[in-house]
């Protein structure tokens, strides 16, 4: 049998939860070729770049990032640099004139034919740019680009149920970098959610730009039925979605944070603005008025819900009086967290031909004033919680300790997870015989006794666990 060399490959994800979901594919697809990841690029014989572009601060990262790549390779003649993802899509050879040293450009659609690229490239040193689109006759191929995870480490694993989006909102370049809206086939998801529990993961966080319009275009089945396929899964625990389109979420679908047990309390329903006209311009395609009266069922079905939304400052043509709806919005909806964002044109969005723009200075200031605003609504949410036990899904040690927490020198000392409602717990254990480590991937009680911006502290109430203490025999259990 012939061998295969040892390599080391470094992958640079920027932007989102897909692109982290695309990077693992990349891996997939190197590894037969004995590709191992690398997490540190110095002794990779391979470096990607997974860009995105969908605004201007997240290209600006790439190219910094590419910057340092070409001295590297000026050093490392042999070393192949790639540029996946959203801005190669976008670019194609354009990338080129800007960082002349790379080796390969490939695009949203090409992630399959990387292992044929890099081959090509190894053996005949040539340059290869693919930005290439399935087409609707191929969306087969789409099924087939991706390689089901085996196995995986870590808690919680996401899962790409569907690619691209339909929906052509006038300042969003997504459709025209990650193609038109493609799902995958809910046996073939439902397999891998399955494969991936065997292998450990307790929780699986399904991925798509609109999940909410999963499977209609092909007729496949709906969201709430995969959700539900995916909730009879025996060892998993928590089941995570994102993102939600207002105008496509239904009644069925809010129904089933009340009746799949292992659905997470927390819905991402981006708003982008409080005002009608800004929506109307922005081809939302709902009112105000429309997602309000969803929020307020969506409350009724799941009254303990967290909603976190975007918000998109500074839209052409957004005046104070807009500005101030949304601030309105903001403070009858109270979102548990906010994504909010400075308008930027994109190449070929729509709304980079608007007129109006808004100037910088008065983009900076909402976007502040905005964040200001929201801090006091989340900081009085999360101290809400205070005094109360949560079920925490306990996913490491905490990486820093809190300014204020009683930490000790021992970085193991801390442990965190996620609320059902997806509020970040750090937290620590009066009983100093309870092995941390064993308490990874398991669900425990924790009363919280901090809040801050951004996370919760608490103290360990209870764990379900027998294996929990290192000494002595009794199980822990309060
Ligand atoms: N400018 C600013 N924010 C944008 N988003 C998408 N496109 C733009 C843009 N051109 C934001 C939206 C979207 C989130 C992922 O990024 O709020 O929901
Ligand atoms: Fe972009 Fe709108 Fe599609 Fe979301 S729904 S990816 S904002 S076009």
């Amino acid at each position: 049998m012939q061998s295969i060399d040892k390599k080391y490959v470094y992958i640079n994800t920027i932007g989102c939860q897909m692109n982290v979901y695309d990077s693992e594919q990349m891996i997939q697809h190197l590894e037969p070729m004995g590709y191992t990841a690398s997490p540190s690029f110095e002794k990779a014989d391979l470096i990607i770049v997974n860009t995105c572009t969908i605004r201007a601060k997240a290209e600006q990262k790439a190219f910094s990032f590419l910057g340092r790549l070409a001295k590297i390779k000026e050093k490392k003649p042999d070393m192949i640099i790639g540029v996946g993802g959203c801005i190669a899509q976008q670019e194609g050879r354009n990338i080129l004139e800007r960082a002349p040293f790379l080796d390969l450009v490939f695009g949203t659609h090409a992630i399959q034919r990387l292992p044929k690229h890099i081959e090509k490239i190894t053996s005949k040193r040539c340059r290869i740019v693919d930005v290439e689109m399935a087409s609707e006759i191929e969306e087969l191929e789409f099924e087939k680009s991706i390689i089901p995870m085996q196995s995986a480490e870590g808690v919680s694993r996401f899962v790409t149920i569907m690619r691209g989006c339909d929906n052509y909102c006038t300042y969003c370049m997504v459709p025209y970098v990650r193609g038109r809206e493609m799902s995958r086939d809910p046996e073939i998801i439902v397999k891998e959610a399955r494969m991936l529990v065997a292998s450990g993961v307790k929780e699986i966080f399904l991925l798509g730009q609109n999940v909410n319009s999963y499977g209609k275009k092909e007729g496949l089945c709906s969201f709430h039925e995969l959700l539900s396929r995916i909730n009879g899964i025996e060892g998993l625990l928590r089941i995570r979605f994102t993102t939600s389109h207002p105008k496509d979420l239904t009644e069925d679908l809010m129904r089933s944070f009340a009746d799949l047990d292992r659905l997470c309390h927390h819905i991402h329903l981006p708003v982008q603005s409080g005002s009608n006209d800004v929506l109307k311009r922005m081809n939302r395609r709902y009112t105000k008025e429309v997602y309000i009266e969803k929020i307020n069922q969506i409350r009724n079905i799941c009254p303990e819900i967290a909603i976190t939304s975007d918000i998109i400052v500074g839209f052409p043509g957004e005046t104070e009086n807009d500005f101030k709806q949304t601030l309105e919005l903001l403070q009858l909806i109270e979102y548990d967290g906010l994504f909010a964002f400075q308008y930027s044109d994109r190449p070929n969005a729509s709304a980079s031909g608007f007129p109006n723009k808004i100037s910088e200075t008065i983009k900076q200031d909402r976007l502040n004033e905005l964040l200001e605003f929201q801090g006091r609504i989340t900081k009085k949410r999360n101290r809400a919680l205070i005094g109360t036990i949560q079920e925490v899904l306990v996913e490491g040690f905490s990486k820093k300790e809190t300014k204020n927490s009683p930490a000790r020198k021992d970085p193991d000392y801390q442990l965190t997870g996620r609320t059902s409602t997806n509020k970040i717990v750090n937290f620590v254990c009066d009983d100093t015989s309870m092995n941390y480590r064993t308490m990874i991937g398991q669900i425990a009680s924790v009363r919280i006794e901090k809040a801050f911006p951004h996370s919760l502290w608490g103290k360990l109430d209870r764990i379900d666990l027998t294996l929990t203490k290192i000494k002595g025999e009794e199980s822990y259990a309060a």
